[in-house]
């Protein structure tokens, strides 16, 4: 795939610029240091951006009214909020699959993006006015651990560029007050166009990831903005909250979301390395752009299972709300 626009991970040429610029290179998360303040990854969640779970919540920021709906994502949504606020992050770090680059990976580095967010596909749904602040000084620090570690990287700095819906999804879903700085990654989008394309890529940046919040001492909790299966309704109900109307789109997508929610729920993580390509390939998953296999990385794929806090569809896609805690 990509080889116009990616350094190989693996190469001879990328490998050797690691070793020279990174010599701590890939490798288990930082051991827990004393007291409840250590830095480092202390947790990562699946976090899945679908604009009817915002729409659903009529926040105040969301122009369109809902009368509810898929209120078990919602309240697997509501116990990540719990959780979140339990590990005391300094920031939150997302990877989201529809702010797309063709060219490498970009970090935001604009220190207050706002505006409006619109799903292209269900703009009655979701027209979000965000405002927020980035933490700077590590988006920098990835894009620099990311040259580092061979990747084409690059920092976006400029005002105004419309923030996409699935970073503003989850990062609403997860912390609604916006109280916390963000870094906000870009998904590499080769993945859909050229058929051997390879997740290896999100190894290489979430180890990047990793360094850059360990060199600046933040504590960070993860965001990986994925969907599963991705098969998907073409038409609406007149309602677009109707329930009645919600439901898995076949029992193969159900069921291969089924297979690998039990090896997260199983563990450990490294088992995941051979079935996410598998559900991909069974399920369409949205997690082919590379989220979930970032979030995993950067935690060092850790020998702990992940904690189901909810399942549901959403127009048939399959989502969960998944957290695991660095050890
Ligand atoms: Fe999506």
């Amino acid at each position: 795939m990509s080889r116009v626009f990616h350094l190989p991970a693996g190469s001879t040429r990328s490998g050797a610029r690691r070793a020279a610029a990174s010599p701590s290179g890939p490798g288990p998360a930082a051991a827990p240091g004393p007291g409840p303040r250590r830095g480092g990854i202390v947790a990562g969640y699946l976090a899945p951006h679908p604009p009817h779970l915002v729409y659903a919540e009529n926040p105040p920021q969301n122009e369109p009214r809902s009368t509810g709906g898929w209120e078990v994502l919602r309240w697997g949504y509501e116990e990540l909020r719990r959780r979140l606020r339990a590990h005391r992050p300094d920031v939150l770090v997302v990877h989201a699959p529809h702010w797309i680059t063709m060219v490498g990976h970009h970090v935001n580095c604009v220190p207050n993006p706002r505006g409006v967010s619109v799903e292209p596909i269900f703009p009655h749904l979701f027209r979000y006015h965000y405002d927020f602040r980035t933490d700077v000084e590590l988006a920098e620090a990835v894009v620099e651990e990311g040259e580092r570690a061979g990747l084409v990287t690059s920092a976006l700095r400029e005002e105004g560029v419309r923030v996409d819906y699935a970073t503003i999804g989850a990062l609403h879903l997860a912390n609604p007050d916006w109280d916390l700085p963000v870094v906000s990654l870009s998904a590499n989008n080769n993945p859909y166009y050229y058929s051997d394309a390879s997740l290896g890529e999100m190894e290489t940046l979430g180890a990047a990831t990793r360094r850059a919040i360990e060199r600046t001492g933040r504590r960070a909790v993860l965001l990986a903005s994925n969907s599963l299966s991705h098969m998907h309704w073409d038409t609406e109900p007149d309602l677009p909250e109707d329930m009645a109307a919600e439901h898995p789109f076949s029992h193969e997508q159900y069921a291969g979301d089924m297979e690998l929610l039990q090896i997260v729920r199983e563990g450990p993580t490294s088992r995941l390395k051979d079935a996410i390509p598998r559900h991909i390939g069974a399920t369409a998953s949205e997690t082919k752009a590379g989220s979930l296999t970032w979030l995993l990385a950067a935690m060092g794929w850790p020998e702990v299972a992940g904690d189901v806090l909810a399942y549901g569809t959403v127009i048939a896609t399959g989502n969960a709300v998944v957290e695991w805690v660095a050890p």
